[in-house]
């Protein structure tokens, strides 16, 4: 083993939150396979970097490489937990996890495993012949997470259920035409179909609803070329997965779970990296259907601890996905048997134009300031069964940050009894096919660090002063600052009508005004779980329930609904860690947020769903003295430079602004 410890990769400095390299992937498992921890029938789900502690990173101490690896014995129908020490080369721990299961894509040979055997099951055949299904090589099997509702199947199964969709060829949309009411419930860990459920025939619906280009029919012919052109190249740098752009600086990774983490993220202000954010990260998602048919009722997917979110990244493609100079950063994978492959460009990242940052035009100079607004776009995009999820962080030149998952792909579909028109929880979006209301909650945790780890949480609302002597003529209104002394207070809501948004601060660093340094959150769309507290999702899905948690930092701390959400009763995550009730001021604090989208299908989502929005902003607000893109130069494009050159003027502003050359004396 001492030649493991020695090899070149651990001697070479890394930097502590570098993901692990392909090396050091297949080290791990050597690893663990000669300390025997492999031996029997053990499927690696994935190894991942286990982040040292946040203390040891930040004051730059040295720390020992470690691997996360999350294994499923299926002999023993367990999920195990193991830390790996890559620097001392050996097996820190290997725990049996007694509450949940590994995501249902732990070994993608399972998945091909089942839906091979429900192909080839007897009353599986039968219930699709009952349809009138024959061609069976063509019908697509989607394993579904199974769920947590105290059934006796649950019991003892790496338990999926598989529901499936006819298809002339592989290719075609299959959500077009599903078979309803057909389940098959198999276990991952033997390939068996356990039981097959028929809830009564509902013929298939008649349309294909294919959205390739030949599909499509004829396109649009009005399109001109619109290129995005950097010639000297990009304003951003790299090194490895560190980046720095406009001020800002970070580090990036793919979780095998999480997916897209942001980790030290800071600004350069007064002379040095003044830190914001310790680490940004999906802590879970969740999409509850709200139909009460025995194909849906059930249909709740946590498409991060159940589905593997950042194992299913995409692949980007340079020009269809993203547009203009990117960067490209690679996310490591493995195989059952630890073997790492690369997923190329599963992190893309570029610059985009957006608009103007800031403008005034002065009357009686006739001088317009105006700067344009570049943001700095950090993102990934992931399939999970028939929905897309991109995530993609926004930095802007004014501190601000932002969140902003787009949905897409297509919608989950129910078919209906030929002339059917009365639906209560659907709604048709063509000939005997509806889709099902449902929602998507995402849950981030925010681990603040603004100006330093010790931040307290205040909830600030605007309302208005009753009339009266202090407010004659009734137009006052206040700010209404609460702080958040408590976790057991740090359960919240969004108020639109208070224009509610959360501040962070540091009470012990201030501006040049004496107030706290501060960032705010300010949310976006925001529906909570609209599922009974009862209800099975709620109990396990706790976090949707509220808008905002916010607890006290804890490394173990990480996901909304604990590590192991697939098959567990519900219970861990969120409202374990806030059990404990730590105090919550001038701590350091770590925010879960909320946001939530309820999507009551158009038929304009058929049959591929234009981008639906959902996200939250992080604004500075007295973090910094004054506006920190003062110092962004103002833009002197060949457009500009032709309007005053040409005297092609159209207006008295812009004749003005031309013909003097106002462009801050930069010409
Ligand atoms: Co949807």
């Amino acid at each position: 083993m001492t030649n493991v410890a020695d090899s070149p990769a651990t001697a070479k400095a890394v930097h502590p939150l570098e993901p692990l390299s392909e090396e050091e992937v297949s080290r791990t498992a050597r690893i663990l396979r000669e300390s025997g921890h492999l031996e029997g029938d053990v499927a690696i789900a994935y190894i991942t970097l286990h982040e040292p502690p946040k203390g040891a990173v930040l004051e730059g101490r040295d720390v020992s490489r470690e691997a996360l690896v999350v294994a499923v014995d299926r002999g023993a129908a367990t999920t195990c937990r193991s830390v790996v020490s890559l620097s001392e080369a050996r097996v820190v721990s290997w725990d049996v996890v007694t509450a949940g299961q590994a995501p249902i894509t732990a070994d993608l040979a399972d998945m091909a495993r089942v839906q091979s055997a429900v192909k080839a099951h007897p009353g599986w055949r039968e219930a699709l012949a009952k349809r009138g299904v024959t061609d069976i090589e063509n019908v697509q099997i989607d394993p579904w997470p199974a769920g947590h509702f105290g059934l006796d199947i649950e019991e003892g199964h790496r338990l999926v259920r598989c529901i499936a969709y006819v298809r002339d060829k592989v290719g075609d949309n299959g959500y077009a035409r599903p078979i309803e009411n057909v389940i098959a419930f198999a276990d991952l860990n033997t390939g068996e179909v356990v039981d097959v459920h028929d809830y009564g025939v509902v013929p298939i619906p008649p349309e294909k609803a294919n959205f390739d280009e030949e599909s499509a029919g004829p396109a649009r012919t009005d399109l001109k070329p619109l290129d995005i052109i950097q010639p000297e190249g990009p304003s951003f740098e790299v090194d490895g997965h560190f980046v720095k752009w406009q001020k800002w600086s970070f580090r990036v990774s793919m979780h095998p779970v999480d997916g897209l983490v942001l980790h030290t993220v800071g600004y350069e202000d007064q002379g040095r990296v003044r830190p914001i954010l310790y680490r940004a990260s999906l802590a879970e998602m969740v999409v509850p259907y709200g139909e009460t048919s025995p194909m849906n009722c059930w249909k709740n997917a946590f498409d991060a601890g159940e589905a593997g979110l950042g194992r299913l990244v995409n692949s980007l493609e340079l020009g269809c996905d993203c547009l203009g100079t990117i960067h490209y950063f690679d996310a490591i994978a493995n195989d059952a048997e630890g073997n790492p492959h690369r997923i190329a460009n599963a992190i893309c990242m570029h610059e985009e134009d957006y608009g103007i940052l800031w403008k005034h035009f002065d009357y009686d100079s006739q001088q317009a300031h105006v700067r344009r607004s570049r943001r700095l776009v950090v993102s990934s995009i992931h399939t999970i069964g028939n929905y897309e999820y991109g995530f993609f962080w926004y930095f802007y030149q004014d501190g601000t940050l932002q969140m902003e998952v787009k949905l897409t792909g297509v919608l989950q579909t129910q078919a209906a009894q030929p002339g059917e028109t009365e639906f209560k929880h659907s709604v048709p979006i063509a000939p005997q096919l509806v889709a099902p209301h449902h929602q998507h909650l995402f849950n981030f945790r925010l681990d603040f660090d603004i100006d330093g780890t010790t931040n307290t949480v205040s909830e600030v609302d605007v309302e208005a002063v009753p009339m009266g002597p202090d407010n004659p003529l009734g137009n006052a209104f206040v700010t209404k600052s609460t702080a958040i002394t408590r976790e057991s207070e740090g359960e919240r809501m969004c108020d639109f009508p208070r224009n509610r948004v959360w501040s962070i601060e540091n009470p012990s660093v201030k501006n040049r005004l004496g107030q706290p340094v501060a960032y705010r959150l300010l949310p976006g769309a925001a529906q909570t779980m609209l599922a009974h507290p009862d209800s099975s999702v709620a109990k396990r899905a706790t976090f949707g329930r509220k808008n905002l948690w916010v607890t006290r930092y804890d490394p173990a701390e990480l996901h909304a609904s604990g590590d192991f959400p697939n098959q567990h009763p519900g219970g861990d995550g969120l409202p374990r860690y806030i059990a404990q009730d730590r105090p919550l001021e001038n701590e350091d604090v770590v925010l879960w947020y909320t946001a939530g989208v309820t999507h009551i299908a158009r038929p304009e989502d058929w049959p591929v769903m234009p981008v639906e929005y959902a996200g939250f902003m992080l604004k500075p607000a007295g973090f910094f003295d004054r506006n920190p893109a003062l110092d962004v130069p103002p833009t002197h494009s060949d457009h500009c430079v032709d309007h005053s050159a040409d005297g092609h003027h159209d207006g008295h502003q812009h004749d003005h602004h031309d013909g003097h050359g106002h462009h801050d004396g930069h010409h």
